[in-house]
């Protein structure tokens, strides 16, 4: 996809299409809606006067000026009141805008930017969610089927206009913003689709290391032999019972500023859940290729970080393994030394995130991290709490929390704080071990993060559970159906907006 930014009026366009910005409050048109309406005797008025589009948000208008402007076809896109304009609206009326473009199967479009700052949305801030909602929009799902692919998106060549130079430098900054904020939403959900047979932890770890050589990172990826050397036996405890040899995928992405803070990304790499010996329902394993998403994040989000250049020292994590039952798998009621050294009674091994993330954080503590985030679709009990519109986010560190809730609203990917209070650990005393992985079904998410803030230990943390908001039943507006890819821009948008922690 080629996408670029000229100064101009967007009326002046050679296209198959223009994108219009419409609002519900469109007495008198002024800029470019004027002259194109002027061009066109009025037609577009005429929309607005025949009541057909109100410019609801999410709404579209197709308008034909058969040969009057140099574009054939004009999409209105509906954004709503002008007083009501969130960054969270532009990027949903753009989806459906991006939706059009899509099913006319359309190569080359031209979008009209914002003028200037809206009073809740700056300049960059629409132009990146304008990108964002159509580049989401046109993803599809990585098929698997050998006909006709008539279902791709076409979409080749984006343009966005803006008529004065003034401001020019933001629209720019957004649209390359979204561009990379979209690649890493769209990547992660291609890793999370894929079958397990088609992403195997080695697989995760060649793609992984594939990105590493394309953009400017490092990667490592550490085979159960170093894994062992490590002593991280709770990860390799739920990799005994398959035959796909588990990676640590190591990333670290260094910028050539100087002292800047170094940050730890910790993603769940399960290419598949089967539950182990505490077997999941064929029902319940449907979903469970789409486990290593937040492995996928992780890996989406250093690569980000990567394109965007952040001036940040960044980490990433990612314990990738199966799990499945077989005779050399972990068994219920085993007890095993994790990488720090506590002891962990296993009492169900389905519960098998937290297992290996707990070897991943107190492995990701040996960089001295001024912060550690950990995302993973880790119980189905957060999908309970809070359904499939927010992840729920757990930390011991409230100005860490603010900054992630202050990211969620920009990102729209929504997050909920869960509480942590002391009572809940109670629930993990094992008679056998230091702690034991699961504590009873009340409370589950809390219980699973309580029993990761253990290994966390003194560093400022958040645990992100993605298990509700994972995956999409059907589409709608930039929400594509099959893994959401959830998380991506929520990171990066943490990241982006990350301020120094000074130290000592
Ligand atoms: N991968 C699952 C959690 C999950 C469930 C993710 C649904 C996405 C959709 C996790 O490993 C798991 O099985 N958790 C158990 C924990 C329980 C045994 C304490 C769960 O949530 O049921
Ligand atoms: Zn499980
Ligand atoms: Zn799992």
């Amino acid at each position: 996809m080629q996408i670029e930014v000229k100064q101009g009026a967007v009326e002046l366009a050679e296209d198959e299409a223009v994108v219009l910005n419409c609002f519900e409050e469109a007495k008198r048109f002024a800029g470019s809606l004027k002259a194109i309406d002027d061009k066109l005797s009025g037609a577009l008025s005429h929309v607005y006067q025949a009541g057909d589009f109100k410019a609801k948000l999410g709404q579209i208008g197709v308008l034909y000026p058969q040969g009057r402007l140099n574009f054939k076809r004009i999409i209105m896109a509906g954004l709503g009141k002008k007083g009501d304009l969130t960054v969270e609206k532009i990027r949903l009326a753009y989806g459906f805008a991006g939706r059009k473009l899509r099913e006319l199967k359309l190569k080359s479009v031209s979008v009209q930017t914002f003028e200037a700052n809206h009073p809740a949305v700056k300049l960059q801030q629409s132009s990146q969610a304008m990108v964002e909602g159509i580049l989401l929009s046109n993803y599809r799902l990585g098929q698997y089927k050998t006909g006709d692919e008539n279902d791709k998106s076409t979409l080749e060549r984006l343009t966005f206009w803006k008529e004065k130079r003034k401001g020019i430098g933001e629209v720019n900054r957004g649209v390359k913003n979204g561009e990379i904020f979209s690649w890493a939403t769209n990547f992660s959900r291609d890793l999370a689709n894929r079958p397990s047979n088609y992403l195997t932890p080695t697989d995760l770890a060649d793609e992984a290391n594939k990105l590493a050589q394309e953009g400017k990172f490092k990667c490592t990826v550490l085979p159960a032999s170093e894994i062992k050397k490590l002593k991280m036996n709770s990860f390799l405890a739920v990799a005994a019972g398959s035959k796909e040899p588990a990676k640590l995928i190591v990333l670290e992405y260094t910028s050539p500023q100087r002292s800047i803070n170094t940050l730890a990304l910790v993603g769940k790499g399960i290419t598949f859940d089967a539950g182990g010996l505490s077997l999941k329902s064929t029902e319940n394993m449907l979903e469970m290729k789409g486990d290593m998403m937040g492995g996928a994040v992780v890996l989406s989000t250093v690569a980000g970080c990567a394109k965007l250049k952040l001036p940040l020292r960044v980490i990433g994590v990612i314990p990738a393994t199966e799990n499945l039952p077989s005779g050399s798998a972990l068994k219920v009621g085993d007890v095993i030394t994790s990488h720090s050294g506590k002891t962990i009674e296993v009492l169900n091994t389905d519960a098998e995130g937290r297992l290996i993330l707990a070897d991943a954080l107190s492995y990701a503590r040996s960089f001295s991290p001024h912060a550690i985030v950990d995302i993973a679709t880790l119980t189905s009990s957060i999908k309970i709490a809070l359904g499939t519109i927010c992840a729920g986010i757990f930390g011991n560190n409230q100005a860490l929390k603010a900054r992630m809730i202050r990211a969620a609203e920009l990102s729209g990917e929504r997050v909920w704080e869960m509480p942590l209070w002391e009572e809940y650990q109670e629930f993990l005393k094992s008679d056998l071990a230091d702690i034991k992985n699961v504590g009873g079904r009340p409370g589950g998410s809390i219980l699973a993060a309580k029993f990761l803030e253990t290994f966390a230990g003194d560093l400022p943390w958040i645990h992100v559970d993605i298990a509700g908001v994972d995956f999409k039943e059907k589409e709608d507006s930039y929400h594509s159906k099959g893994a959401s890819g959830f998380g991506a821009r929520l990171l990066l948008q943490f990241l982006k907006d990350w301020k120094r922690i000074q130290s000592g």
